[in-house]
C-alpha cells in the first residue's frame, strides 16, 4: 500500500537499490533521500535478527539441516554464490544496509571469513527456522532469540575494542535493530508438532508469540537499542507449500488468519512498547506486499503465483531444493522454493521496510 502512493515517483534513485538485474519498477523507494535522512540522525548500521528472511548464512555454521548454502540458492548473489540466504539473491535487509548507505550485505555473525572491522556497520544474528517462541528453534536446533541477544553481546565486546566503550555504545544507540520472524512459529512448531496445540488455541499461541516479542524487544532496549524495526509475518497461506499441503489452489486461509492476526498485535503491542521504552519503532509490512503480488501479479511482472522456482515448485524448499533444476525465468515468480520469495518480492518487501522505516524512525 505504501508501494503504491509512492508509485511512479521515484524512478531514479529506484534504480540504485535494485542494482542492474531487475529493470521493471518494482520496489519505488527514494534512495538519495532515505541515504540523507540516515546520515542527519546518524544511523550508525542495521544489526539484525531473527529467521531465514534475514539470516544470510549463520545457519551454515550450526549442526542443523536447515541450510540453503548450495545451489540453486545464490543463483543471483554476488558470482553466484549460494551464501546460506534462502533465496536466488539478496534478502530484505540486504537491500535495507544498501539504501541506508553501508553495506551491499549484511554479513553473518558466525561466519569465521568476516573480520571484526566488516561487522562496524551491519550484521545479522539471524538464524534460519527460529522463531518468537524458544520451542521452534530447540525444534531445528538452530539459533533462538536468546541466543542471537547472547551474540550481540559477543559482538558488543568485539566492538569495544574496535571503537572504544562511548564509541560502541554511540553506535548501538544509533542502529536501527531489525526484528523479522514468525513464520517458523506456526509451520514448523504449531501446526505440525502437539505440544503447543496442547497447551494454546491459536489465538492463545498469537497471543503468546507478542509476549515473546515484547521480552525481546525489552532486552534489546536495555542493551541499548533505540530504533527498532519489526517485520511482519508473511501470509503463509499464500506459500506453494501450505497450498500443496492443504491441497488447494487458493491461499489457505486457515494458515493466512493467524499471521494476520500476529501482524495486527505485533504493530499495536510495539506502538504501545515504543512510548513506553521511548524507542523510535515502525512496523514492515510483508503480509500486504505479498498478497498484493498474488492478487495482483500484473502489477509487478509476476505471472506465477503458487509454484516456486525450484524443482516442481510445490514442495522443495531448504535441502529438497538442493541441486534441482529451476524454472525458466524467474522474474516472473514470487517465490523462489516452496517457502521462500524471490530477490524480486524481496525487493519490494525492502522497499515497504524503507518507506516505514522513513516516516516512523528518521522522518
Ligand atoms: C548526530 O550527531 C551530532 C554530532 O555528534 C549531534 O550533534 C546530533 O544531535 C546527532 N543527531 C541525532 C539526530 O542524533
Ligand atoms: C532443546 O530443549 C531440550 C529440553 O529442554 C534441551 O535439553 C536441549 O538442550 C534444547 N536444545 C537446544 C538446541 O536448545
Amino acid at each position: 500500500m505504501v508501494l503504491m502512493r509512492a508509485a511512479g515517483l521515484m524512478i531514479m534513485s529506484m534504480a540504485i537499490l535494485l542494482g542492474s538485474t531487475f529493470g521493471a519498477a518494482i520496489g519505488i523507494v527514494n534512495v538519495g533521500q532515505i541515504r540523507k535522512l540516515a546520515a542527519k540522525n546518524n544511523v550508525s548500521g542495521v544489526l539484525v535478527f531473527g529467521d531465514s528472511s534475514v539470516d544470510p548464512g549463520n545457519n551454515n555454521h550450526l549442526a542443523t539441516t536447515f541450510k540453503g548454502n548450495f545451489p540453486p540458492y545464490g543463483k543471483d548473489f554476488f558470482r553466484g554464490q549460494p551464501t546460506g540466504r534462502f533465496s536466488n539473491g539478496r534478502l530484505p535487509t540486504d537491500f535495507v544496509a544498501e539504501a541506508l548507505g553501508y553495506s551491499e550485505v549484511v554479513p553473518a555473525f558466525l561466519d569465521p571469513n568476516v573480520k571484526p572491522k566488516d561487522l562496524l556497520r551491519a550484521v545479522s544474528f539471524a538464524s534460519a527456522a527460529s522463531g518468537y517462541d524458544d520451542l521452534t528453534a530447540n525444534l531445528t536446533n538452530v539459533l533462538p532469540v536468546w541466543k542471537q541477544l547472547e551474540y550481540l553481546k559477543h559482538y558488543i565486546m568485539r566492538m569495544r575494542r574496535l571503537e572504544g566503550e562511548r564509541g560502541t555504545k554511540e553506535m548501538i544507540k544509533n542502529a536501527i535493530f531489525v526484528i523479522s520472524m514468525g513464520t517458523n512459529d506456526f509451520l514448523q512448531n504449531y501446526f505440525l508438532e502437539p505440544k503447543r496445540q496442547k497447551q494454546f488455541t491459536v489465538q492463545q499461541y498469537v497471543d503468546y508469540l507478542v509476549t515473546c516479542m515484547i521480552r525481546d524487544v525489552k532486552e534489546m532496549h536495555r542493551i541499548g537499542a533505540t530504533r527498532l524495526v519489526v517485520v511482519g509475518v508473511p501470509p503463509l497461506g499464500c506459500m506453494p507449500l501450505v497450498k500443496t499441503v492443504m491441497d488447494s489452489t487458493v491461499c489457505v486461509d486457515k494458515y493466512n488468519m493467524p499471521a494476520h492476526s500476529l501482524n495486527t498485535k505485533i504493530k499495536n503491542s510495539l506502538a504501545t512498547l515504543a512510548e513506553e521504552l521511548k524507542l523510535k519503532s515502525a512496523f514492515g509490512d510483508v503480509y500486504g506486499a505479498i498478497v498484493d503480488a498474488v492478487n495482483n501479479p500484473k502489477k509487478y511482472g509476476f505471472t506465477e503465483t503458487s509454484k516456486g522456482c525450484c524443482g516442481t515448485g510445490t514442495y522443495e524448499y531448504g535441502d529438497t531444493c538442493k541441486g534441482q533444476i529451476t524454472c525458466k525465468d524467474h522474474s516472473k515468480y514470487v517465490f523462489w522454493d516452496a517457502v521462500h520469495p524471490t530477490e524480486k518480492m524481496y525487493q519490494i518487501i525492502a522497499a515497504n521496510i524503507l518507506n516505514t522505516v522513513q516516516s516512523q524512525i528518521l522522518g
